[in-house]
């Protein structure tokens, strides 16, 4: 997708539900498909990371759009508390290839972060918006192939 006048990025947390932590990956699985069809309508770009607790994803648009989705998605029973920790203005996206894509957090994963700042557990204390989304943009950095594939294979784990 282009990159435009206008955009913004919003950074939340939220802890994944107990039902949906039962059945993760069938939970993903079907928030990913969810997402990428009404992102591609809505000109929304992002990713959603998750571990065994919180989910983190990183919405990408036009901010009025970027507002409504959030809305949409801090009503969704799947996750709770969501807490927005980062709403900024961006020239440019940074997960501009993918309407969405969805990664759990391996082993390697959360080294690769927790290296990026001696206190940077995933997910960072809340409040350290641009922190996380260092860390997302690593993840879309350190994935990017897999990503690519997983437009057709909705879910890479
Ligand atoms: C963790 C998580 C991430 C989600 N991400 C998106 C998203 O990026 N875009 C989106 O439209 N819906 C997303 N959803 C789904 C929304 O919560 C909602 O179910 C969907 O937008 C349809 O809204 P409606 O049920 O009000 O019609 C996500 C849900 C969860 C739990």
């Amino acid at each position: 997708m282009t990159a435009g006048s206008g955009l913004e990025c919003l950074v939340y947390v939220s802890k994944i539900a107990s039902s949906g932590l039962q059945n993760l990956h069938p939970t993903v699985r079907n928030i990913l498909t969810q997402a990428q069809h009404l992102n591609a309508r809505d000109n929304i770009t992002g990713l959603l990371v998750f571990n065994s607790v919180f989910f983190a994803q990183v919405l990408e648009g036009e901010p009025e759009t970027v507002t409504r989705t959030f809305g949409r998605i801090s009503k969704d029973i799947r996750h709770t508390l969501p807490v927005i920790v980062l709403q900024q203005k961006i020239s440019e996206r940074s997960f501009g290839a993918w309407t969405m894509c969805a990664r759990q957090l391996s082993q390697l994963d959360n080294d690769i972060l927790n290296s990026m700042e001696q206190r940077g557990a995933f997910p960072p204390a809340y409040g350290s918006g641009a922190l996380l989304l260092t860390q997302l943009q690593a993840i879309g950095r350190v994935h990017q192939a897999a990503f690519d594939r997983q437009a057709k294979d909705v879910l890479y784990l």
